[in-house]
C-alpha cells in the first residue's frame, strides 16, 4: 500500500536530483527541438532531466505508471502513477532566469495525494500531501485571504499556438482594466505555488497540460486555494483557475461570459 508521505519523500529527493542537474547544464542551453509551434521548444536537459526522474522513480517503485512532458506514457499495476514535468518553465531556462522549476505529483487510484516542486535557482522547495497542508521549505504556507477583484494582483499564462494567444490576448484586455495588476511568470507550477505563497491573489489559465499543474494543484488547495474550472467543472487542460473561495468565484463569473476555455468566441461550451 502507497502511503501518501512516502510518495512524497521521494518525489522530493527525486525532484532535487532533477533540479541539480539541470542547474549544472543551464548556462549555455539551446534549443534542441521544437513542438507543437516554433515558441513551444525542448532543450536537451528537459530530456536529461525527465530521463533521470523516470529512471529514480521506476526503479524505487518498478509496479508504478509514470506519464512524462517529454516522454510520453509507462503503465503500470499499482495504482500509483507519477505526473512529471522535468522543467516547467523552459522558455525562462532557455534565456538563464531563474523561475523554472521540476514538478513530480503522485497519483494514487486517480488523485493526486502528494506533490513537489523544486525550483533550484530560486532555492524554493514546495511539497504538500492531500490532508497534510502545504509547505514552502519544510515552512507551511497559506493563500493571501480573498480581496475584492479590483484588488487582486492576478497571474496568468499563455499557450504556444498564435490563434490561442490571440484569444488569450483579448480575453486579458477585459481583464487587465478590473484587477489590480496581471503578472506572467513563466512557469504554471510557480504561479500556482507563489499564490499557495501569498505572492499573488489569483492565477489563471487555459491550455495546461496535466504535468503543469498536477503537483502545484494539490499544493494551492492545500494552502487554502480553491481550484476548478468553469460551470463546476474540476480543473481541466480547457481552463484552471486557482483563488482563495470568494475571489474565485468573482474570477470565474469575469471569465466565464468570456469563453476563456474556448480558442473562439463562437465555441459553444
Ligand atoms: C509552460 C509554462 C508556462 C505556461 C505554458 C506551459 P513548459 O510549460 O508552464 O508558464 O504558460 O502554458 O506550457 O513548456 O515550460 O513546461
Amino acid at each position: 500500500v502507497a502511503d501518501p508521505a512516502e510518495l512524497l519523500a521521494l518525489a522530493l529527493d527525486t525532484a532535487r536530483e532533477a533540479g541539480r542537474l539541470a542547474a549544472e547544464g543551464q548556462e549555455g542551453i539551446g534549443v534542441l527541438e521544437t513542438k507543437s509551434t516554433p515558441t513551444d521548444v525542448v532543450t536537451a536537459m528537459d530530456r536529461a532531466s525527465e530521463e533521470l526522474i523516470r529512471k529514480r522513480l521506476l526503479s524505487a517503485r518498478p509496479g508504478d505508471a509514470v506519464l512524462g512532458e517529454e516522454g510520453g506514457a509507462a503503465t503500470g499495476s499499482s495504482g500509483v502513477r507519477w505526473i512529471v514535468d522535468p522543467i516547467d518553465g523552459t522558455v525562462n531556462y532557455l534565456y538563464g532566469r531563474a523561475d523554472w522549476a521540476v514538478s513530480i505529483a503522485a497519483e494514487l487510484d486517480g488523485e493526486v495525494v502528494a506533490g513537489a516542486v523544486v525550483a533550484p535557482v530560486r532555492g524554493d522547495e514546495y511539497t504538500a500531501t492531500r490532508g497534510g497542508g502545504a509547505f514552502c521549505n519544510g515552512a507551511p504556507m497559506r493563500v493571501r485571504p480573498a480581496v475584492p477583484l479590483e484588488m487582486a494582483l492576478v497571474a496568468t499564462g499563455f499557450g504556444y499556438s498564435t490563434e490561442r494567444r490571440a484569444r488569450q490576448a483579448e480575453v486579458l484586455r477585459t481583464l487587465l482594466p478590473r484587477v489590480r495588476d496581471i503578472r506572467r511568470a513563466g512557469s504554471a507550477a510557480l504561479d500556482l505555488c507563489a499564490l499557495a505563497r501569498g505572492h499573488h491573489d489569483a492565477y489563471y489559465e487555459r491550455g495546461l497540460n496535466a504535468w503543469d499543474w498536477a503537483a502545484a494543484t494539490l499544493i494551492a488547495q492545500e494552502a487554502g486555494a480553491r481550484v476548478g474550472g468553469l460551470r463546476g467543472r474540476p480543473a481541466n487542460p480547457d481552463l484552471v483557475i486557482a483563488a482563495p473561495p470568494g475571489l474565485f468565484e468573482e474570477l470565474h463569473d469575469l471569465l466565464e461570459p468570456l469563453k476563456a476555455d474556448a480558442d473562439t468566441d463562437e465555441v459553444e461550451p
